[in-house]
């Protein structure tokens, strides 16, 4: 595999050998880790900001031995006017082994991969509403942990389903791992057609026995301007909280992508609560990059 682009193009072995891969690298001394990329470069691309996304790549990268350079797109001849295409040939012209690029539009990645040579891998860390497979791995790795048995799990994604990339990579990380039982809640307009197999009647039913529950951002930043949000009532209707979380099993997890809105899409009780695993998937996110990266650099 050259790029990683899409979950999709991972098939349930791909996936497997990936956790594989992250459990060897959580084995290893530091020091040994370092022998992984040495020597390897890596170029950051972010043209959406990123807290946790970029600074596990970087994490990730400089941990296995590579030397990482992050591209502020501010600061860029992007704002002289230069192409993104430009950019990108611009930057293959330099070599580096890998890109690491998060864009605001869907597919921007698979529209510039042929403008890359043979040896410059492309990782997707985030195309517009359409997919992020670094967060969907390290979210199934999180779930893994806790439930290994993927075919028994019931999961359930609240939220801002139609603008989150979060969302659609991990319910086809789901379908590659045959988890069948995924529920989803949200207000009616922000459930997309194609998952409406797969909408719950109400919050109770969609939480009511689930073992992972997922709690989405809602992502107003996507919205366009004829479409509808009212952010008063989102808590109590679409929001977790510890009296609603009572409906799931006993030993739920309770999981956010990040960045929260406390008070909103999760309360802070369950934010920082025993059955979250919030601050555990950031950890894993670094493991899970590193794993991705050894395995497409080596
Ligand atoms: C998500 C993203 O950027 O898609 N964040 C992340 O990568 N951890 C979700 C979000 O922004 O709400």
């Amino acid at each position: 595999m050259k790029h990683l682009l899409d979950i999709k193009d991972l098939n349930q072995t791909r996936i497997e050998q990936l956790f594989q891969c992250a459990d060897n690298i959580k084995s290893q001394p530091k020091a040994e880790r370092l022998k992984h990329l040495i020597g390897r470069q890596v170029v950051c691309l972010f043209y959406e900001n990123s807290t946790r996304t970029l600074l596990s790549f970087q994490l990730a990268a400089s941990g296995l031995g590579a030397s990482v350079f992050n591209l502020p797109v501010d600061h860029s001849s992007v704002q002289k006017g230069e192409s993104f295409h430009d950019t990108i040939k611009t930057i293959a012209a330099m070599a580096p082994d890998a890109v690491i690029m998060r864009h605001p539009e869907d597919y921007a990645h698979r529209n510039i991969a042929d403008l890359l040579t043979d040896n410059i891998h492309l990782i997707n860390a985030g195309d517009g509403q359409n997919q992020h497979p670094t967060q969907a791995l390290l979210d199934l790795y999180t779930i893994r942990r806790h439930k290994p048995d993927f075919k028994d799990l019931k999961v359930t994604i609240i939220g801002d389903i139609k603008h989150s990339r979060v969302a659609n990579s991990l319910i086809d990380g789901l379908n590659i791992l045959q988890t069948t039982d995924i529920s989803l809640f949200g207000p009616d307009n922000l459930i997309p057609e194609q998952y409406s197999d797969k909408k719950a009647p109400t919050i109770n039913a969609a939480l009511d026995q689930a073992d992972v529950v997922v709690m989405l951002r809602i992502q107003k930043e996507r919205f366009e301007k004829n479409e509808f949000l009212n952010v008063n009532q989102w808590h109590q209707n679409y929001g977790l909280n510890s009296e609603k979380l009572k409906l799931a099993q006993k030993d739920a997890i309770v999981m956010h992508p990040g960045p929260m809105n406390r008070g909103i899409e999760i309360s802070a009780a369950v934010a920082d609560g025993p059955q979250s695993v919030i601050l555990e998937q950031v950890s894993n996110g670094v493991l899970i990059r590193q794993a991705v990266m050894a395995t497409l650099l080596s």
